[in-house]
């Protein structure tokens, strides 16, 4: 057989004599320090022969076990959770998947891309696994694509995004999970046989419980700084499922994918099915490590949209007005944004609506009109405003939502997703509009368009509502489509708005944090963590997500949330992710306002390093009553330190933070910033000289020594 001048096995310098003669050479998706081998058994089969750290001799891939089918379909001779299951057009629900090819490429952005052809040997069906593996940041991004030539359409019951096998002693897993205003909440449990499951059946406000995002320790809980540990994370802003089965052999199979709940796919012929792609880091040193490997992947490699270029800071007046505003009290608080100094001005919720005006959360949503007893002059006005006040104009819309009450409802109440026959199922008053429908979806990117086409420098994009009785008109019979077809709606909207709109600055929110994966960041330059803007409780909600997101994702704003807690409080915890307010500036005093003032500046100078820097955390919130965590810049030129003392208790113990990522042969100087006027620091290391190997092997002291809780410290490194 001819094979095409594309396809070729993957030549790794290994001596043929040592293989059988027909087998071909091991599959080796790697990057600088991460290997993924993939072995062809005699019975042609695929397995997994290796996931861990890169070996430093190719040869050593050569005699590995074949134990773990790679990606097992269902229906033969698989045992355990299948990857993929098909019942063909003549209702066999076997599948077995044989080699067919693999082919390689390198591209320009330092990635190798791996492909691999599966093939049944009795139905025409190919299943292709895609790896890229990114060199430089230690990350390997998998998505598989399905397709068949039988003469009728097949279906897809099961269709994960990847499997992964692993065979240690003892599996931990670290997982987010939450509910409304208590969003990223870290957890860690041992795996036990059987199958754990992550998912979600939300499909809009998807991740609202549950976040596609997971650590897998090897052997022992990782800690931030040792052991074994694989970061992964689903790339879909829908229903998911990570599943991970522990066999009889104490080997571990971890499948990702769309959640195969309700959703049954029929495939015609010749039509791929894409799955979403699953990304994913392999640590030696901890979970700091697979932590930083993820975020300079999504910053450098296109996970999130524009993710190394300056974040804009912004006021919203979300909780400062909430639906009570007019344009003249826009128009102050626009100065007021200018006066503080930040970037842009940002309209909440409540700008629109004529016929049933957005004055709550009750009516007016899908009527993407300026309400004219509000806002006589439009939205081209505000955006004026704000050119005049030298600052940029951003505006909020929830475009996938409609209240029955207000127009859209009225005009098409087939754009919305509800059973027939039976009574509405409302959530915050709202239904969710069937982006299945292409007239949906251009109707959704044509709010869009309005909005940024006329000088919205900035939209917050939020979703507050999940799927229920959910049923769609237009997918008539192929209703166990409508959770995957809804996304790849949504998906078709930001590919258009990203078309004409490369750049734009957008939020991804969802009733706050329901929308944190990396399917939504690609098309999102940051995303809400919670509605929550405790600051006590922000610690642990974004130290949740930096897990797994960099910081110049988390959009994380001043506000009155809390007034018992100081301002200098709110500001340090808002500093560690992306800087916003969302506060009545014109109440606060003097001093509040110049110590604020100089925060912006600082935060803004301070960009490269927290935004683009890597991230250490020091000392966890889960763990004690103390949090530690810093960022450290290019060529470990600048570092800033942040320190919060959080429900420390009368004569707690509070120790030295030892610090990380520091070039130890040069020499640092501390200054504390984010100190309200007149206020002197009371750490002894503000001011101080120090070695980066007494700062890594000693440390300072960053929380205050009379254990006050809920006080806070940033410092700010510089080497000499
Ligand atoms: C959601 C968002 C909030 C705010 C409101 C507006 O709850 O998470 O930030 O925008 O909607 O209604």
């Amino acid at each position: 057989m001819r094979v095409p001048r594309v396809f070729h096995w993957l030549l790794i310098a290994l001596p043929l004599a040592s293989r059988a003669q027909d087998a071909p050479p091991p599959i080796v998706v790697e990057t600088a320090h991460v290997s993924l081998v993939l072995a062809v058994g005699k019975n042609q089969k695929l397995y997994q022969t290796y996931l861990g750290p890169r070996l430093a001799t190719a040869a050593d891939y050569l005699p590995l076990p074949q134990r773990h089918e790679a990606y097992p379909p269902a229906g033969t001779d698989n045992l355990f959770e299948p990857a993929l299951r098909v019942v063909h057009a003549d209702g066999n629900p076997g599948l077995a998947l044989g080699f067919a090819g693999v082919e390689t490429a390198q591209t320009s952005a330092g990635a190798t891309t791996t492909t691999v052809r599966l093939r049944d040997p009795k139905y025409p069906v190919e299943v292709q696994l895609h790896f890229v593996a990114y060199q430089r940041e230690d990350v390997i991004k998998t998505w598989t694509e399905i397709v068949h030539r039988e003469k009728k359409p097949v279906v897809l019951t099961n269709y994960a995004s990847a499997m992964l096998h692993f065979e240690a002693p003892h599996y931990w897993l670290t997982q987010l999970h939450g509910d409304w205003a208590e969003e990223g909440q870290q957890q860690e449990s041992q795996l036990t046989s059987g199958v754990k499951v992550l998912d979600t059946k939300l499909g809009t406000r998807a991740g609202m419980y549950q976040t596609p995002s997971f650590f897998l320790s090897l052997d022992q809980l990782a800690t931030e700084t040792t052991g074994d540990v694989l970061a992964g994370t689903l790339a879909w802003t829908g229903n998911f499922r990570l599943a991970f089965e522990l066999d009889n052999e104490q080997a571990l199979r971890v499948s990702a994918g769309i959640n195969p709940y309700a959703s049954e796919y029929t495939l015609p012929a010749g039509q791929p099915f894409v799955t979403p792609e699953f990304i994913f880091t392999y640590s030696t040193q901890g979970k700091g490590q697979a932590a930083r490997n993820l975020h300079r992947w999504a910053r450098q490699q296109g996970g999130t949209l524009d993710g190394t270029q300056p974040r804009l800071t912004l006021l919203n007046n979300w909780e400062a007005t909430y639906f009570d505003f007019d344009e003249p009290k826009l128009d102050a608080l626009m100065g007021d944004a200018a006066k503080l100094g930040v970037d842009l001005f940002l309209l909440d919720d409540g700008w629109f609506g004529n016929k049933y005006p957005r004055k709550d959360d009750r009516q007016g949503l899908g009527d993407w009109q300026p309400t004219t007893a509000k806002l006589p002059h439009g939205v081209g006005h505000l955006v004026q405003t704000a050119a005049k006040e030298g600052i940029k104009f951003g505006i909020w819309i929830e475009p996938e939502m409609v209240n029955p009450k207000s127009e859209l409802y009225e005009k098409h109440p087939d754009w919305v997703l509800k059973l027939p026959g039976r009574p509405e199922d409302y959530y915050r008053n709202q239904l969710v509009l069937d982006l299945t429908n292409p007239k949906v979806q251009d109707f959704v990117y044509g709010i869009v368009d309005a909005q940024l086409g006329q000088g919205a420098a900035y939209l917050k994009w939020d979703c507050n509502r999940m799927i229920t009785n959910g049923y769609s008109q237009h997918l008539g019979k192929d209703q166990s489509h409508l959770y995957v077809d809804y996304v790849r709606g949504l998906y078709r909207v930001l590919d258009r708005v990203r078309q004409k709109y490369p750049h734009v600055p957008m939020m991804l929110c969802s009733g706050g944090g329901a929308r944190a994966d990396y399917g939504g960041l690609k098309y999102f330059t940051e995303f809400w963590p919670s509605d929550d803007t405790d600051a006590l409780e922000r610690v642990y909600i974004q130290w949740g997500f930096l897990n797994f997101f960099p910081s110049n994702t988390l959009a994380s704003h001043v506000t009155n949330w809390n007034q018992q807690q100081t301002l200098k409080f709110r500001t340090d915890v808002a500093m560690m992710g992306k800087l916003g307010y969302d506060i009545e500036v014109a109440k606060m005093t003097p001093a509040e306002l110049q110590f604020s003032q100089q925060a912006v500046k600082d935060n803004r100078r301070l960009g490269p390093v927290v935004g683009q820097g890597d991230l250490y955390k020091l000392r966890s919130p889960y763990e004690g009553n103390q949090a530690a965590l810093m960022y450290v810049g290019e060529n470990q030129q600048k570092a800033v330190l942040f320190g919060y003392n959080l429900r420390t208790r009368f004569h707690e113990t509070v120790l030295p933070v030892k610090l990380q990522g520091l070039d130890p042969a040069r020499r640092y100087h501390l200054t504390e910033i984010n100190l309200m006027p007149g206020q002197k620091s009371a750490l002894p290391a503000n001011g101080q000289t120090y070695s980066g190997d007494y700062l890594l092997n000693v440390g300072v002291l960053v929380s205050d020594s009379d254990a006050k809780a809920l006080t806070s410290h940033v410092l700010e490194l510089t080497a000499e």
